[in-house]
């Protein structure tokens, strides 16, 4: 007879071996805004004609706040305020910062029904190595464009030596492959609505983001198109990537060593307007915005901003079981980690000990992972398949001793 409890170890250890991540910690409803600190000073990185204010004017203008029909969280450019002509003019916007940061061997994915657009307008979902001056421990952009941009690009920031990959298997089409470049290594999103007005009328979509030593990889889709692992998963469930299909960018370790170029990640949402890629006078005018990007920012807000915010249902963020390694870093005392995080033996943000979970997927023979099938991969499936047959070498010793209780 088979004890339950040797049944439980066994299929313990085969989702350990089959890329199940954990879930860490989740954004949503009236929590939304509890896991993040505001920014609170002029823009003083992409130089937008903005105030990015602190939580209490942002509550008391409610430029952030959760929808009490939907529950979903909004994040704003004031659109009310009348904004006289000056040499020197600011609105009001948001840039928030998660207080956890999310070391390699993470998974994000976010639910967003509506991204900030019009003339102007440059909102950004990134994570951000902050424990170095930028771009020393790497910048993930998972969402970004500005004025009129119909499609979403996805890139990677860091100190030159990371790129693109040649062979990587991936849906987007490539901008810039040097992720060292002011524009960083830069994929633009092929599927429809992606950004922009479209975006929403298609009713959104989510987005996730892998954190891999095996390499850094994100996906798209539209709202009708979300894979089952996500849109029947709930804040607590496991996630199995396997039915997530060819990611939109893949940075695989081959052409960008993970582990050298990125530290733990911040999670960061913002909206700046005009700056130093929107306001840019012939950027702006061939995004399909005319006259000058900062007349949009003077006046009175309406009806030019009415579209310039974000409406999310929620943040998830995951940890690979396999990799059972460090725990997210808190950046600021006063926040304790999610009950998931019990699940992990020590909390370091020692990112180097984190092992791949791309490979974990592989060691399952299993090809859905698109980025599993990649190439560049062979190297690093090799190295891991040594864990994966550890690993059923003991499921095998697990069984035989249960055959023998
Ligand atoms: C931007 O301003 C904030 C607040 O004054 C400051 O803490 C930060 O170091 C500045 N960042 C840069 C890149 O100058
Ligand atoms: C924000 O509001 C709280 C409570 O009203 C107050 O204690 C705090 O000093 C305010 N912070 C700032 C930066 O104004
Ligand atoms: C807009 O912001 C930029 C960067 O801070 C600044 O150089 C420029 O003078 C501002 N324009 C106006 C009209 O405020
Ligand atoms: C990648 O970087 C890590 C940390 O800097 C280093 O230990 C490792 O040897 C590098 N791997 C390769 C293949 O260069
Ligand atoms: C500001 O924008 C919101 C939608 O984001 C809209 O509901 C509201 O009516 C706008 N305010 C004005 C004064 O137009």
């Amino acid at each position: 007879m088979t004890r339950p409890g040797t049944w439980a170890c066994i299929t313990l250890l085969l989702q350990l071996s089959a890329g199940v991540y954990v879930p860490i910690r989740e954004y949503s409803g009236q929590s939304f805004f509890d896991g993040w600190d505001y920014y609170g000073s002029i823009d003083n990185t992409t130089w937008g004609n903005v105030t990015y204010v602190d939580q209490n004017t942002s509550d008391a203008q409610r430029l952030t706040y959760v929808d009490s029909t939907t529950g979903h969280a909004i994040i704003r450019v004031d659109n009310t305020t009348n904004i006289a002509p000056a040499p020197l003019v600011n609105r009001n916007t948001v840039k928030i910062t998660t207080k956890d940061a999310y070391p390699i061997g993470s998974l994000v994915t976010i639910d967003v029904s509506h991204i900030p657009f019009g003339c102007s307008v440059w909102p950004s979902f990134w994570m951000l190595g902050t424990n170095a001056l930028w771009p020393d421990a790497g910048e993930i952009d998972i969402i970004e464009g500005i004025n009129g941009l119909t499609q979403n690009q996805m890139a990677l920031h860091t100190t030159p030596g990371c790129g693109l990959a040649t062979n990587a298997i991936q849906t987007g089409h490539i901008v810039q492959g040097d992720c060292s470049t002011a524009q960083g290594c830069l994929v633009q999103e092929t599927k429809p609505n992606s950004f922009g007005s479209a975006f929403a009328q298609a009713g959104g979509g989510v987005f996730g983001a892998q954190l891999d030593v095996s390499g850094i990889y994100m996906w798209f889709w539209p709202r009708n198109s979300i894979p089952q692992s996500i849109s029947e998963a709930t804040f607590s469930s496991n996630m199995d990537i396997s039915d997530w299909g060819t990611p939109t960018a893949a940075y695989p370790s081959s052409g960008c060593n993970i582990t050298q170029f990125f530290q733990p990640q911040q999670l960061v949402l913002d909206i700046t307007l005009c700056g130093v890629w929107a306001g840019i006078p012939s950027i702006y005018s061939s995004t399909g915005c005319s006259g000058q990007c900062i007349n949009n920012v003077i006046g009175s807000g309406n009806p030019v901003y009415n579209d310039a915010y974000w409406e999310i249902s929620y943040i998830r963020t995951y940890l690979a079981a396999a990799d059972m390694g460090p725990a997210p870093t808190s950046q600021k005392s006063g926040l304790s980690p999610s009950e998931s995080v019990d699940l992990t033996p020590s909390s370091t943000s020692d990112s180097s000990s984190s092992t791949s979970t791309s490979t974990s997927s592989n060691d399952n023979g299993n090809s859905g992972t698109a980025h599993a099938s990649n190439a560049a991969l062979v190297q690093s499936t090799a190295s891991i398949s040594m864990r994966g047959l550890l690993g059923i070498v003991l499921v095998l010793e697990l069984w035989g001793r249960s055959m023998i209780l």
